[in-house]
């Protein structure tokens, strides 16, 4: 039998993430979603990936124009995330008012982050209720800051290192 839902979401609150804000075009504007399920894939070709749920308006936008922007937050954009979660109503995933630019895919991404992508769809998955979309990085950029984390259902920004870890190669 699977895990019931209060388990499985018990469970995945003790699961630590970066937050970034996907971002597809809407009219010529912004729609932004707040993504936690954003991964690196493959370093060559430089591939991600997200999982969308189906049901969302940017599901719809991302399959339409085949491109989106990750923009990884910094831990000072926790209204940028909360907007684009929906939590301030449907009005704030337009993200019209930021400053934005695009570069290669045509997808808008926000000119103030900690780090963005520019992606192209190169392919589609089945996830249960959510679409594991596969992105190829045409471009990207990063800035200095620490990143806004996300864990047991608040945001966070970074600790201290831990001593002794060393980087991986
Ligand atoms: C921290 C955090 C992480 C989230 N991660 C995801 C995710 O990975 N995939 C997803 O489909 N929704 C995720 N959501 C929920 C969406 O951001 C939310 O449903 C969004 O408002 C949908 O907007 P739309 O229907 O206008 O596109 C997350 C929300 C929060 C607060």
């Amino acid at each position: 039998m699977p895990a019931s839902p209060d388990q499985f979401r018990s469970a995945l609150r003790r699961w630590g993430s970066g937050v970034s804000v996907v971002t597809t075009d809407r009219l010529g504007g912004i729609q932004g979603i707040t993504v936690s399920s954003f991964c690196s894939l493959s370093l060559e070709p430089p591939l991600v990936l997200i999982c969308i749920n189906k049901r969302t308006g940017s599901h719809r936008l991302i399959e339409e124009h085949r491109a989106f922007g990750v923009n990884i937050l910094r831990d000072d954009q926790k209204t940028i995330s909360d907007r684009a979660a929906g939590l301030t109503g449907p009005q704030g995933n337009w993200l019209d008012d930021l400053p934005h630019r695009r570069f290669v895919t045509g997808a808008p991404v926000l000119s103030d982050c900690l780090a963005w992508l520019d992606c192209a769809v190169e392919a589609a998955h089945d996830g249960g209720d959510h679409t594991i979309f596969v992105g190829r990085v045409e471009a990207a950029g990063q800035a200095d800051g620490g990143p806004l984390l996300y864990f047991d259902g608040a945001y966070r920004r970074l600790g201290r290192a831990i001593v002794g870890r060393s980087r991986r190669a």
